[in-house]
């Protein structure tokens, strides 16, 4: 005779990320973690995007692993990925979010013959039309806030910073943050502006203010690394799961439940696996590996001037240049691909978590987005750091904390094993989803 805990149907979490690359890597393994603890999971994406995570095989074959798992793809048209994020908000605003919210009501919260109608809701931490959304259907709602909370909390307090005319003129200090040594030159960069009314500052600082209206939110940091910022914010946002890094978080469950799914990396671009061959037959800690994300764009001067830094730096590199990452369509200089052949390797996309793992590897020059930062630190590779936009200046701060790269690499591995703070978190939130459920 099965037990009453086992008659009460699965918690049914519908996920919906933001389609950038840096936002839909930490929402798979979100996604992840949840099948792994027996949740149905719905997954929202357009139809565009899904095609792109099909073609990387890792998707269909860890998701395969999990008969609750399902995508629900939303048609659109909006600009291919790699194109301004600019472009990408008011497609994902204007297309797709109706859509899903017209989803959400025919087909009763997603429910089917095999799984409930949704028990919980969670939304990027970008999207402000959810808290109402969710407000209006009764539906329990999650944020996901990808980025660091030194970023978020930066938001948070736009408006103070307003009132007391340090935006746009100087930045005396965030509370919590200290510690940090801000400089005004280290807030997010959308807080260089003139003007106070500025669409992208508002935009982003209104979405932020939604976060108190949620149930719960969840960061991918840790608490050794942001600590001090967190108790802070704890103090307005009550349910804070920390629960990163969640691609090493991903791992550690893997392994502690002797699974054989694979890990799973929602690549938009196809990895180009012959750079671990040319790892392969390099010198321990001898190459540099260069990234700037999914995002970035450099101008052909900016291009050449790194090149010229780095072929005379007398060390080996691999470095990762999207071909739509250089402004201007001429594709890369022939000047560059010839000369880079003595001393580096170029390739339009890598797997770069491998990458940084690899023992060839000993330094990253990286743009410093979340989640390569994070990824370096896991893999204690030492950062060289050229923010470039968004939270990029907050999150190069967390350098200082890299003198010793090692042993920041061990702080952020033990939080995701058992008894970690990350660990624990995780299970927090399981937990607090399923009493949402019964
Ligand atoms: C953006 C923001 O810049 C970032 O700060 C924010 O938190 C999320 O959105 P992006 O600029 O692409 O993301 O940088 P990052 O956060 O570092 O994410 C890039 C991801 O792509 C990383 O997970 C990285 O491992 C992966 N990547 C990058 C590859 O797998 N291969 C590559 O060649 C380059």
């Amino acid at each position: 005779m099965s037990s009453k805990t086992e008659d009460i149907p699965p918690a049914h979490v519908v996920i919906f990320p933001f389609p950038a690359q840096g936002h839909m890597n930490c929402m798979l393994n979100l996604a992840h973690l949840f099948c792994l603890t027996d949740f149905h999971v719905t997954f929202i994406v357009s139809e565009f995007t899904h095609r792109l995570l099909l073609r990387n095989t890792s998707v269909p074959s860890t998701f395969a692993a999990y008969p609750g798992f399902q995508f629900r793809t939303i048609p659109d048209d909006h600009p291919r990925f790699g194109d301004k994020i600019a472009d990408i908000v008011p497609a994902v605003t204007n297309i797709m979010v109706p859509l899903f919210k017209k989803i959400m009501a025919d087909e009763d919260l997603l429910a089917s013959p095999n799984r409930r109608p949704a028990t919980c809701f969670v939304a990027d931490g970008f999207f402000s039309f959810a808290a109402d959304f969710a407000e209006e259907i009764g539906l329990p709602l999650v944020y996901f806030r990808t980025p660091s909370a030194s970023y978020f909390w930066s938001y948070f307090h736009v408006d103070d910073l307003i009132q007391a005319q340090e935006i746009p003129i100087k930045v005396k200090g965030i509370p919590g943050m200290e510690g940090f040594l801000l400089r005004r030159r280290d807030l997010p960069a959308f807080f260089r502006t003139d003007d106070v009314n500025d669409h992208l500052l508002q935009s982003l600082a209104a979405a932020t203010r939604q976060i108190t209206r949620a149930q719960a939110v969840i960061f991918n940091t840790f608490e050794d690394l942001e600590g001090p910022i967190l108790s802070i914010m704890r103090e307005e946002l009550p349910r804070i799961y920390t629960i990163g890094p969640i691609h090493e978080h991903q791992k550690s469950r893997l392994i502690e439940k002797k699974s054989e799914a694979s890990i799973v990396a929602g690549n938009f671009w196809e990895e180009d696996r012959s750079c671990i061959d040319w790892l392969n037959s390099q010198a321990p800690r001898s190459v540099i590996y260069v990234s700037f994300g999914s995002i970035t764009v450099v101008t052909r001067e900016q291009l050449m001037e790194f090149w010229h830094g780095l072929v005379n730096s007398s060390q080996r590199f691999l470095w990762v240049m999207r071909l739509d990452s250089i402004t201007g369509g001429d594709g890369i200089p022939a000047e560059l691909m010839e000369g880079t052949k003595e001393k580096g390797y170029l390739v339009k996309w890598a797997p770069q978590e491998e990458v940084l793992n690899h023992p060839a590897v000993g330094g990253f020059l990286t743009h410093s987005g979340w989640n390569s930062t994070l990824e370096s630190i896991v893999a204690g590779v030492p950062m060289i750091c050229w923010p470039y936009f968004g939270d990029h200046t907050i999150n190069s701060r967390k350098d200082e904390f890299l003198e010793r790269a090692n042993g920041m690499a061990k702080m952020a591995k033990k939080t995701v094993d058992r008894g970690g703070s990350s660990y624990t978190n995780l299970d927090a939130l399981i937990g607090y989803i399923k009493s949402l459920t019964i």
